[in-house]
């Protein structure tokens, strides 16, 4: 706070002591914005990120980024996936329009992983070349910066379709980006379950970056607006929230604080959290979601906390709801399909529980029950991070059976994994019980 003070006060003071010829650049030629816009999932099931990204990628556009200064990471599998009554067609509200009209994809399918993701975020175009468009960020030191990732996460990670992308390598990032002044500001914009973990005690707080996260670290995040026809989520909550109220405002004259305040309180399942410089929540959004009149008709939704679900609970909601309708209309086969679905996630559930259980009493000792107990209902901060990322990618290389890391109720058990770490095994002794569970 201090510092901010000063840094305003230097900057007067110097504005006074210029000669009366020169001239400030106005501020809306001294920087241009930059948007990177990432959903890291795949499959119906996770439609709801591509249609939150597709739905981010309309605010930035519309209110004036330019294309060019757009990046889109997404599978692209929604649109015209077989499961889709409506192709080529995503919606994030019930009955809304069309969010896929018009976005530019610069990255899909394999193309969406971990790697690329920082290779564009710090402007390395010799490594994407020949990968998706080749697109990177070419921000410059007065250029203020956009990134909203939405997709499933765990404490101290976010996943990628077939990868993840751990706290410290994307903080190291964000600290060489400050480096190498690669930015003026930066809003982070993150929805994935335990997102607080992501920054918290890591994200610096002088560095002109604020993250804005959906949950806490130990925390779900919800999805939102199932869609009966659709068979599937449309949306995330916080992601509906502060995007339902960007289309709805002027950005011009309202500051990121406001929308903080606002989307906190709607997003009432999950605490949605703010990381580093909270000096920066008196900035107008424009300065990141452009500041161009949006002459776009804004359709009334629902309230999404209706219907809201934690990520975890997505896959067995929608086979419930699917069941639901089919007992409705008294359709026999589509009951017994459904039902079957249902039993098949329960198995698999108990296979995930079974899985972990075997490696804490490994870990623990067959005979320490209290250990055990603590083991697998504890809620510590991840600290460790030097345990904590080995053992989870060993996990995802060794047991398949987890599914990670796309299983969101395998992710969950990662907090398990944070538990191990805080008490005084060795890394060595908890990947060789992973080693003798997971044949
Ligand atoms: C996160 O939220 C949960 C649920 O409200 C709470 O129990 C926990 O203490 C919170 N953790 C942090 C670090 O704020
Ligand atoms: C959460 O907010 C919704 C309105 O968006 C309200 O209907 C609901 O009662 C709130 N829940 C809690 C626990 O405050």
């Amino acid at each position: 706070m201090l510092s901010t003070a000063a840094v305003v006060f230097i900057l007067v003071s110097v504005t006074f002591a210029l000669p009366s010829d020169f001239k400030l650049p106005k501020l809306k030629e001294a920087g241009t914005q930059w948007a990177l816009l990432v959903a890291g999932s795949n499959g119906w099931g996770n439609y709801r990120h591509q249609a939150d990204v597709c739905h981010a990628y309309n605010i930035v556009r519309g209110h004036g980024v330019p294309e060019e200064q757009i990046i889109v990471m997404m599978y692209d599998d929604i649109a015209y996936n077989k499961e889709n009554p409506n192709p080529g067609e995503i919606i994030n509200q019930p009955g809304g329009e069309n969010v896929y009209k018009g976005v530019k994809i610069d990255y899909r399918g394999k193309d969406v992983n971990p790697t690329t993701f920082l290779n564009v975020l710090q402007g390395k175009e010799e490594n994407v070349k020949g990968i998706g468009s080749g697109k990177v960020l070419k921000s410059k030191s007065t250029d203020n910066v956009f990134v909203n990732f939405v997709d499933h996460g765990a404490p101290g990670l976010i996943a990628f379709p077939d990868e993840f992308l751990h706290a410290v390598d994307l903080n190291i990032v964000l600290d060489r980006m400050h480096d190498n002044k690669q930015y003026h500001q930066l809003l982070f914009y993150l929805e994935t379950c335990e997102s607080g973990s992501m920054f918290s005690s890591l994200l610096r707080k002088d560095y002109n970056i604020l993250a804005v996260t959906a949950a806490n670290s130990t925390q779900s995040s919800f999805a939102c607006y199932f869609d009966t026809k659709l068979r599937t989520f449309l949306g995330d909550l916080f992601s509906v929230n502060w995007m339902q109220n960007s289309d709805n405002r002027n950005l011009n004259s309202e500051t990121i604080d406001e929308q903080f305040s606002i989307v906190r309180k709607e997003t009432n399942k999950s605490h949605v959290m703010e990381f580093g410089d909270l000096a920066m929540n008196q900035l107008m959004l424009s300065n990141f979601l452009g500041s161009e009149q949006n002459n776009h008709i804004v359709l009334d939704a629902p309230n999404p906390n209706l219907d809201a679900v934690p990520s975890e609970d997505v896959d067995i909601t929608i086979q419930r709801n699917i069941y639901q309708a089919a007992k409705e209309q008294n359709d026999k086969k589509e009951m017994e399909e459904s039902w079957a679905n249902i039993a098949a996630i329960m198995k698999k559930r108990e296979e995930t529980d079974s899985i972990i259980k075997q490696i804490v009493s490994l870990v623990a000792g067959d005979w320490n029950f209290r250990e055990q107990y603590q083991m697998l209902t504890g809620e510590n901060d991840l600290f460790k991070l030097d345990c904590y990322a080995p053992i989870v990618e060993h996990l995802k290389d060794s047991c398949g059976d987890l599914d990670l890391p796309s299983n969101r109720y395998s992710l969950k058990h990662l907090r398990i994994v944070v538990n191990l770490c805080e008490r005084p095994y060795s890394t060595d002794a908890i990947i060789s019980a992973i080693d003798k569970v997971c044949v």
